[in-house]
């Protein structure tokens, strides 16, 4: 533990929230909030978190946990423990190297990093970022669909050209969200020099990219078909919540699915995405991975999400707060301490294997009270 871990601790803060705190000191306003901030009244952005804090574990005891091994692998991508970087946006804002840096930091850490489409670097250099500190590094390439389907093919190209290894489709976003820590700052544009660059030439695009991000209310499951017909990349669906979309999502063919309410950015309330797990983890029943994003914050939450059902869990705003701080090291330091946090969770738990997490290590915190 470093003195600065301790000073977060002796604060009541854990390291990755403390790490917030400087990136905080250091962003421009509007970014930091852009960043941090939620939809309407943050009830989702917060319960993510909270839900972590409902659940308690029930160690094992007496298990020889000294051969354990955390690596896994993402739809065929090696993994060094069951976490990955979730997609966010505009990295430039964060640091100046942007998602070039995010790319080294990842893959450092010997994880799969999910590109934005919205983001300040164009794909190919993320990968190329990537591959530099790992050859086998594996980049991901987030994307919306888009109602003109020409867009939303070209992206694709563009996603498959740079070497991204699956597409990962945002579908939690009909319209664009009401979030009121945009609007207080008016932060609606880039700044100047800083450009959405995956969006560069695709048709309507305006100004810096920003607008051309659309978003549209008008997709069905069938263009989910569509885009399977137009790659062979895996398709990761991103932003289920309800365990009926789960098994849509396994009927038309999903290679994955993201459980996810986007950070808490797009409806207010939807449930946190631990509390929506298990039941999804239901409905799919073994059939596809489900991943889950929203409010791991510690190593023992990736134990808990893993234990109802996750095949692996995303971390988003820790990893930008690690880039504002401190670059490429700074999101290899994020990444590494959530690994620490993990298997010493998983050691004081008993867990030989991470096929031993299952539900039976985790109760209501007060149940036994009730
Ligand atoms: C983009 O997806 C955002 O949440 O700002």
């Amino acid at each position: 533990m470093t003195s600065e871990h301790l000073r977060a601790a002796e604060a009541g803060r854990s390291p990755l929230s403390a790490l917030e705190q400087r990136a905080r000191e250091l962003l421009d306003p509007a970014h930091y909030d852009y960043f941090a901030g939620g939809a309407g009244d943050e009830i989702t952005l917060a319960d993510n978190e909270h839900a972590f804090r409902r659940l308690a574990l029930l160690p094992r005891v007496l298990r020889d946990t000294t051969g354990r091994s955390s690596a896994i692998d993402l739809l065929g991508d090696p993994s060094s423990m069951p976490v990955f970087v979730c997609p966010t946006a505009f990295h430039r804002l964060a640091h100046p190297d942007g998602e070039r840096a995010t790319a080294r930091g990842v893959a450092a850490a010997g994880l799969v990093m999910i590109a934005s489409m919205a983001g300040t670097v164009p794909i190919g250099e993320v990968t190329a970022a990537a591959r530099e500190i790992d050859r086998d590094a594996r980049v991901w390439f987030q994307l919306y669909l888009h109602p003109e389907p020409e867009v939303t093919e070209e992206l694709v190209r563009r996603g498959e050209r740079a070497g991204c290894t699956a597409l990962v489709v945002t579908v939690d976003s009909p319209v664009r969200s009401r979030r009121f820590r945009e609007d207080l700052h008016g932060f609606h544009d880039l700044p100047a020099g800083m450009y959405a660059e995956n969006m560069r030439g695709l048709p309507g695009t305006t100004g810096n990219g920003l607008r051309s991000i659309a978003m549209s209310a008008e997709f069905t499951w069938e263009h989910l078909r569509r885009l399977r017909e137009l790659t062979r990349l895996p398709v990761v669906l991103k932003g289920i919540l309800h365990p009926e979309d789960a098994r849509l999502a396994v009927e038309h063919g999903a290679d994955a699915i993201v459980v996810s309410n986007h950070g808490g950015r797009q409806l207010d309330p939807a449930s946190a995405t631990l509390d929506a797990l298990p039941a999804i983890s239901a409905a799919v029943a073994g059939r596809i991975p489900v991943y889950l994003d929203g409010g791991v914050r510690r190593g023992s939450d990736v134990v808990l999400a893993l234990a109802l059902g996750a095949t692996a869990v995303g971390v988003g705003r820790p990893v930008l707060w690690g880039l504002t701080v401190g670059g490429d090291k700074g999101v290899t330091d994020v990444l590494d301490t959530l690994r620490s946090e993990f298997e010493h969770t998983l050691t004081m738990c008993g867990v030989a294997d991470l096929s031993d997490l299952n539900a039976d290590l985790v109760t209501v915190r007060g149940a036994a009270r009730s």
